[in-house]
């Protein structure tokens, strides 16, 4: 499988939102990637379930939402109805994460757990066989365009050792300072999933940034 790709809308023009989710809906990308930030696990807020679901009217294609949010359980069906396909919660923010991650299949979504930079792959050994997506952070969560932290390759290696050792299928995803350079690392590195949030829309043409990000 040629690795997927998973604009940012956090970059977006969010009073054309509209436009930019349908520039997504015609390119090569394979998720739109959303996140959301509730002020209190980061330092920054983003959106609700209100402009998930303008999204969600819109999108053709999967929605991969990250949340940085404390108390993920409680909003999690929410979440599935606003339209969420994928839903990821950080290691950081659960007290239980086994249960979050039941929690969230049992509304009919795939799991993901992300890590921060600062923490390390091995705490995902006795749930890995349950997540459908690790997602790396390759830069402190809470900001679009931010400089990529490159212990994010190794941290993908050794993530892609920890899923083939316990037999795991989990996609690896890695979001924060992706462009061309550090994608192509990625990629070689084993990443299945990149998210691009700023090199993207800050681009002269994000439709054909995201072809070539594919083409990677
Ligand atoms: C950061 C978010 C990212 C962000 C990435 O907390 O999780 O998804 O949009 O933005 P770039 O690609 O600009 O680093
Ligand atoms: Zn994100």
């Amino acid at each position: 499988m040629s690795h997927l790709i998973a604009p940012s809308v956090l970059s977006c023009d969010f009073a054309n939102i509209q436009r930019d989710v349908e520039m997504i809906n015609n390119s090569t990308a394979d998720w739109f990637h959303v996140d959301v930030m509730d002020g209190v696990f980061v330092p920054n807020i983003s959106f609700g379930f209100p402009v998930i679901k303008a999204i969600k009217k819109h999108a053709n294609k999967p929605l991969d939402v990250h949340l940085m949010i404390e108390n993920a359980d409680q909003y999690v069906e929410e979440f599935a109805k606003s339209g969420a396909d994928v839903l990821t919660v950080h290691f950081e923010a659960s007290r239980h994460l086994h249960r979050t991650v039941q929690l969230i299949k049992s509304h009919g979504m795939k799991a993901g757990v992300a890590l921060n930079p600062h923490t390390t792959v091995d705490v995902l050994k006795d749930v890995i066989q349950d997540l459908d997506l690790v997602l790396i952070m390759s830069v402190n969560p809470g900001f679009g365009g931010q400089k990529f932290i490159s212990n994010a390759i190794n941290k993908v290696k050794e993530t892609k050792a920890l899923i083939s050792a316990k037999g795991g299928n989990a996609l690896i995803e890695v979001d924060g300072g992706v462009n061309l350079d550090t994608g192509k690392e990625l990629v070689e590195a084993g990443a299945d999933v990149l998210v691009a949030g700023s090199f993207v829309f800050g681009s002269d043409s994000p439709k054909d940034t995201i072809a070539a990000l594919k083409a990677l």
